[in-house]
């Protein structure tokens, strides 16, 4: 566990710190070709040095204020009653996921998802939906009833690294906003989903 967390820990910094200092030392170095031409590289080698410390310095401190946070809040994910469906299955009482399942699921995966259903290999913008509903047995037949609730899983491997490259949320019946997951519920979600190598538990059939 704990040099699980090493390594997702060195992951984030070095992922981070490296998109971000290249980032903001790209938007220093014009400056820094400007000082140059403007000394001339002979005479003023020190200024110059001095100047390039100046410039990584700041770059340094800025990057540190502007830096996203890597395990943002997973969005809403719009339109994924157009995406492919995957399959559907049914969670009936007495199942252990009762609680919290019972009911119809839809799984839905969004187009780079598609491909990595396909291929095994899910590229960044890679979004899964699993939509619970309600179901209802009139006469023994099994209706669709009110959504209970979407879990979301989207694949980006910088910010969501702490949970294996894949942000996880939950969104209450049909709200766009009431997330119900906490922190140490999406630990809980990867917990899960950790015992597949992809995070992915269901397959495509054609
Ligand atoms: C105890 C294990 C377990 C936990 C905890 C769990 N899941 Fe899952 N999840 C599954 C299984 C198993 C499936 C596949 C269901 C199927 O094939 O019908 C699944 C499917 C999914 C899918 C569709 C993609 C896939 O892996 O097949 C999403 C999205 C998802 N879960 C999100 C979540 C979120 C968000 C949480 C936390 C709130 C969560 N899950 C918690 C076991 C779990």
């Amino acid at each position: 566990m704990h040099s699980r967390l090493a390594v997702d820990f060195f992951y984030i910094a070095n992922n981070c710190c490296l998109a971000g200092l290249q980032n903001q030392l790209s938007k220093s170095f014009p400056s820094l070709l400007i000082m140059i031409k403007t000394y001339g590289m002979g005479k003023n080698s020190n200024k110059i040095a001095w100047f390039a410390c100046y410039v990584i310095c700041c770059s340094l401190i800025s990057f540190s204020f502007t830096n996203p946070r890597y395990e943002e809040p997973v969005p809403y994910p719009e339109g994924y009653r157009g995406w492919t469906h995957i399959k559907t299955a049914v969670v009936e009482p007495g199942n252990p996921a009762f609680n919290h399942f019972g009911g119809f699921h839809h799984i839905y995966a969004n187009k780079q998802a598609m491909e990595g259903y396909k291929t095994g290999y899910f590229a960044a913008g890679s979004i899964i939906v699993f939509d619970v509903l309600e179901a209802i047995d009139t006469n023994k037949l099994l209706l669709e009833g009110k959504r209970r609730q979407i879990d979301v899983m989207v694949k980006d491997s910088i910010r969501y690294a702490l949970t294996g490259g894949w942000g996880f949320e939950e969104f209450h019946g049909d709200s766009k906003t009431e997330r119900t997951v906490t922190t140490t519920a999406v630990t809980a979600c990867y917990s899960c989903h950790s015992n597949k190598k992809t995070l992915v538990f269901s397959q495509w059939r054609p």
